[in-house]
């Protein structure tokens, strides 16, 4: 299984960046993965231009930036690990861009080619609050995913997150249930 690790934290050595390196560990031996820090990536938000629903075939996204490697990376993956703390009861922005992004995937409004299809996604939260705080979050991506045929794997959310306890294996059996689930 091809994992692609979507990073939407600004900060490398917080505590999103250590669940996901806690989660690397669960899955190393089992999947080919790939993580990509993209606050640190070029993302522009979607202009809605419509060009990328003009051509089912042939019609892309002509926004000239970093999307275009995590297009590739995203047609060549199985699961997409979406990694974010919450900001504001939502993902971060970088993250947000992201998730918009995506929608040139799908193209024609009765969804005859939509290239998001049977992809699985699942979603590693950090957060300063109890984790009923990511809800609305998480019911978005949820949405998201059934309105694009995406198969959403479930989420693992670290409340009153602190980068010494996710690193300490407090949550490895939390994180072992996750990537299990995930990779079924
Ligand atoms: C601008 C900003 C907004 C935040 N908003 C929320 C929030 O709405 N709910 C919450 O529980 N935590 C909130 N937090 C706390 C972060 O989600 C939490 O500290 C997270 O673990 C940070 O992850 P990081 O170390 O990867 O940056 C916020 C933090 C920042 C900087």
């Amino acid at each position: 299984m091809k994992v692609l690790i979507i990073n939407g934290s600004p900060r490398r050595n917080g505590n999103t960046s250590e669940l996901v390196k806690q989660f690397i560990k669960k899955i190393r031996d089992k999947a080919d993965f790939e993580e990509f820090h993209i606050f640190e990536m070029d993302i522009k938000g979607c202009r809605n231009c419509g060009a990328c629903q003009k051509d089912i075939l042939k019609s892309h996204c002509t926004i000239d930036d970093d999307m275009r490697i995590l297009y590739q990376k995203f047609l060549a993956s199985d699961m997409i690990a979406l990694a974010s703390p919450i900001y504001m009861w939502q993902f971060t922005p970088c993250t947000l861009a992201f998730l918009n992004r995506l929608h040139c995937l799908c193209r024609s409004s009765d969804f005859a080619y939509n290239e998001m299809a049977g992809k699985k996604m699942a979603a590693l939260i950090t957060l300063g609050d109890e984790e009923e705080v990511a809800d609305f979050a998480v019911n978005g991506l949820k949405d998201f995913c059934e309105f694009f045929s995406v198969d959403y794997k479930g989420d693992l959310r670290i409340p009153f997150a602190d980068k010494d306890d996710i690193s300490s294996g407090r949550y490895d059996v939390e994180l072992k249930k996750f990537a299990e689930r995930m990779m079924d």
